[in-house]
Order: structure tokens, then sequence, then C-alpha cells
């Protein structure tokens, strides 16, 4: 079995910063590591779906960075952008070492790249790693560079099994609040993924819940926050109070293969109670 985790919106700041919600997003994230070690004792690899930092600065990618070293080593560890995060001073910080991180393949101005986990059967399951983040905007955005990218690594990689990653949602959920920073690209997304039948996952983060629903018959799979929820009905109104009673968590994605048959994914939800 392939395993690998995924953690999302891990909203890491300055060391002594609490987040809004009164949550600290290093604690919540060493609390998820601890509490995914006890669930399943390794992993192949470790995914962060975007919002690695709370609003971008270089002081809160080194202190990610710090936190990276709690990780076991030698796990390659995929990081994906979103609406907090800052391209800049993320590659000031992590350039030379998005190697080591398991990044590679990377595309020019955008943190796109693709990155093979595992042969199943012969075949290459590989992991897309789309970048959603359009700066100083919450909501997502692929521009034609971008979706120019990910058509021709579909036509690249034809006989692979694809599982892309993307920060923001690619569907509507009906919370107003998160309806308004969908990504806005969707059609376009749509048509670059018609007729291929080798994506098999799309997983994201940014909603701070889980969720689940599909595009084009692909299971999207929608990973909680680990430092925070957000409720259903919040809509972010200046003098809507934020009353968070639900756990944050994580998600675990496991590669079953069964003799006699292709193999596939099951995606696993674990909560948390705040950290
Ligand atoms: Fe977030």
């Amino acid at each position: 079995m392939y395993s690998f985790l995924q953690l999302s919106d891990t909203h890491i700041q300055e060391p002594d910063r609490t987040l809004k919600t009164g949550v600290v997003g290093a604690d919540a994230f060493l609390c998820a590591i601890e509490k995914a070690k006890r669930v399943q004792p390794s992993f192949d690899a470790i995914l962060i779906s975007g919002d690695l930092v709370d609003s971008g600065g270089e002081a809160q990618y080194q202190e990610l960075l710090a936190l990276l070293e709690h990780l076991p080593s030698g796990v390659p560890v995929f990081l994906c952008l979103g609406n907090h995060d800052a391209r800049t001073p993320f590659r000031k910080v992590f350039t030379g070492r998005l190697q080591s991180t398991g990044l590679s393949d990377l595309h020019s101005h955008f943190l796109q790249y693709t990155a093979p986990l595992f042969q199943s059967d012969g075949r290459t399951v590989r992991m897309v790693v789309m970048d959603t983040l359009e700066p100083r905007r919450d909501e997502g955005h692929l521009c034609a560079d971008r979706i120019d990218w990910l058509c021709e690594v579909i036509k690249r990689y034809p006989h692979d099994r694809l599982l892309l990653v993307m920060h923001h949602l690619p569907f509507l959920t009906g919370s107003a609040l998160f309806d308004a920073m969908v990504l806005q690209e969707r059609d376009a997304l749509l048509d670059c993924l018609r007729g291929h039948s080798n994506i098999e996952r799309v997983l994201c983060g940014h909603f701070h819940r889980a969720c689940v629903a599909d595009l084009l018959g692909i299971p999207v799979i929608v990973c909680p926050s680990s430092a925070h929820a957000y409720p259903l009905q919040y809509q972010g109104g200046a003098k809507e109070p934020l009353v968070i009673d639900e756990p944050a968590g994580f998600a675990i994605h496991r590669f079953i293969h069964e003799a006699g048959s292709a193999g596939g994914w099951t995606s696993h939800f674990v909560f948390q109670a705040a950290a």
C-alpha cells in the first residue's frame, strides 16, 4: 500500500503570533503530525495543499521550514500555494530546498509541477500540483498559461494515473463565503480535463472543512484545515461572530492494490480537537 498524508491550510505565522480564531498554526501543525503518527505510523509522502502560511511573509515561511524538520526525514513533502501565500517570499525561503521537499519540474513563474509517486502495474502514479494563487485576491485563478501547462502535462503523460492538486475549489459548496472565493476559470479547467480518463482524484484545501464532490465524474476530495474549521453558515461579515465548534483535521490517502484489480484510492478524514 502506498499512502500519503494531506495537511491543508496550516496558516503558519511568525513565532508567538495567534490566528484570529485563537489558534497558533504551528502548534496545530505539530498536533496534526502527532495525531497522524498515532493513526498511521508512517507515510510515503506528505502534501500540504496551500495556505501554507497566514499572510505570505518571509518569516512565516522560515517558520514553516523549521516545522518541516519535525516531519520524518526522507519522506518527500509536496507544497502547493493558496490565497494566503506569496510566491516571492516562498521562493526566497524554499529555493535550493525545493528538490529536498519533493518539488521538481517547476514551471516558470508559477509553482506548478509534477512528481511521480510510485509504480502500479507498470503505470506511474503521478501528482500534478497546480497554482491557483492570484496575488491580493482570495478567489482562485488559472490563467491561460497555467491551464495550457495542465493540458500539456495531461497529454505528456497519457498512460500515467494522475492526482491533480489545487488549493481552491473548482465547484460551488453552497457556502456564501467560499463560493465567493471559488476557482474562477472552472469552465477552462473542465475543458482541459474532459475526455481524459486517467485523472483519478482532484485534491483541494481552502474550505477549512472536509467535503467531497465530483468533476466530470472525477472525485474531488477537500481536506480540512489542520488549524481550524470554518462554520458552514459563516459569511465573514464584520460583525458576524466566528464561533467554531467543529474540529480541525487532515486527510490520509491510501492506494489499495488488490490482486487481480488495477487498485485505487481511498481517502480518509481524521479530525482532532483544536490546538
Ligand atoms: Fe485557509
